[in-house]
């Protein structure tokens, strides 16, 4: 128990994110010490591509700290991260007879942390719900700040359309348990993916705690490609700190476009969102067969596509840009793709994005060394300046 936290701090919501090696080992004495003596069951909803071994070290630390252990798993996608994914899981949940003070636990990616998450903010109106993130991203990003949801799907021109995250809750964890050990098995692609988070928060860190986390990701970017667990600490570390700073600030993102906020961690994700759905975009211009996109590619495309933006409204110089794009390729993510549809399509997909308010699209934009800002009805011609910037 003696791993450093990072706190979130929400007053009486606040919580602990504790990151190292071997941490899921203690996730059972660290929930006893949220949630005190009354719950006795805990439910675990696991990805079906973490290892078994993780699986036993959680229900076994659980089950000490005298949490009857039930799990179910499923195979997360986009496609599955839906409202009958969570119905189901609710199902199994009710099915168990858990009590309200009883804890949901989450143990994978952002996708099943995000349904376990949902499940627990409705399951009798809001139960307890810990996050143990299994990949980089969940880990530095989706596991804190209490954004749960699933996605839907609707009927559009041309057959169903995936709207990511449209239906969800805010649901604060009461507790967030990273153990690095736990990457060893995640795929590259998927490592790579989680540390565009990284670099998106690098980007906007001087503007929320004064981090230089750029300058450090440049310098550790070898360490951190080959998993080594002290990197991975101090990464995590590092970016859920600059995370929880911005949730704690404004935790709904309801601070005005003027001062940012929370919504600052949307810098890349309105450009992202509207490329990420696209079935037939590869990372890799040269290998079609590696299509569709991951979360975390389409947000270094965003990132890209922010600079460029920003560049044409005269916000940020080219050494800024230079230093992103030449950190993301370092960091073997994509910086421009082929096959994306016309500006006037993509311009439509950005407009459904959640960060439209009342017609009027706001963007955020970095202004270099760290910094960002929110921009609200930025000039079309610069957002397509930011979109033929990611064209192969
Ligand atoms: N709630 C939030 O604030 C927030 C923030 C960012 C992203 N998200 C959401 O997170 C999702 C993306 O999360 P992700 O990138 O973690 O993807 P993911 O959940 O799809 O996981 C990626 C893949 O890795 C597998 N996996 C997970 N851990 C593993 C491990 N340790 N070893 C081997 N395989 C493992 C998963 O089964 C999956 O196949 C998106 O749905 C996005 O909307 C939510």
């Amino acid at each position: 128990m003696s791993t450093p936290a990072v706190r979130v701090r929400l007053g009486d919501r606040g919580y602990d994110v504790t990151v190292g090696s071997g941490t899921l080992a203690s996730v059972g004495e660290r929930v006893r010490a949220a949630l005190g003596d009354g719950a006795t069951r805990a439910f675990v909803v696991v990805d079906a591509n973490v290892p078994g071994e993780h699986v036993n070290t959680l229900t076994g630390s659980l089950d000490r700290a005298g949490f009857g252990a039930q799990t179910t798993s499923f195979d997360p996608t986009e496609k599955v991260k839906t409202i009958a994914t969570a119905q189901r899981v609710l199902e199994s949940l009710a099915a168990t007879g858990q009590d309200r003070g009883d804890p949901v636990v989450a143990l994978g990616g952002g996708i099943v942390g995000d349904v376990a998450g949902f499940v627990a903010a409705t399951y009798r109106r809001g139960v307890p719900v810990v996050q143990c993130p299994t990949t980089v991203l969940a880990m530095v990003d989706a596991s804190v700040g209490g954004k749960t949801g699933v996605n839907l799907e609707v009927p559009g021109e041309g057959g169903e359309r995936l709207l990511k995250n449209m239906v969800g809750s805010f649901h604060q964890p009461v507790a967030v348990v990273a153990d690095v050990d736990v990457l060893a098995s995640l795929p590259d692609r998927h490592v790579r993916s989680g540390l565009a988070e990284c670099v998106k928060h690098a980007m906007i860190a001087q503007t929320i705690s004064g981090e230089d986390l750029m300058s450090w990701l440049e310098t550790n970017a070898d360490r951190v490609l080959g998993r080594d667990p002290g990197a991975m600490t101090e990464l995590v570390r590092k970016s859920v700190a600059i995370k929880a700073d911005a949730v704690a600030s404004d935790e709904r993102e309801t601070a005005p476009s003027s001062v940012g906020g929370r919504a600052l961690l949307n810098l890349g994700h309105t450009f992202g969102h509207a490329i990420e759905t696209l079935p037939g975009i590869s990372p890799d211009p040269a290998d079609p067969s590696r299509a569709p996109l991951h979360h975390g590619e389409a947000v270094a495309l965003g990132l890209v596509a922010a600079c460029a933006c920003s560049a044409r409204l005269g916000m940020i110089d080219a050494a800024w840009s230079d230093r992103v794009r030449a950190l993301l390729g370092r960091l073997g993510l994509p910086v421009a793709v082929a096959g994306l549809p016309g500006n006037g399509e993509l311009l439509a997909r950005m407009g459904h994005d959640k960060k439209v308010r009342a017609g009027v699209l706001r963007l955020v934009l970095p202004e270099g060394d760290g910094r960002a800002q929110v921009v609200e009805d930025p000039d079309p011609s610069a957002v397509e300046a930011g979109l033929d910037a990611i064209r192969a």
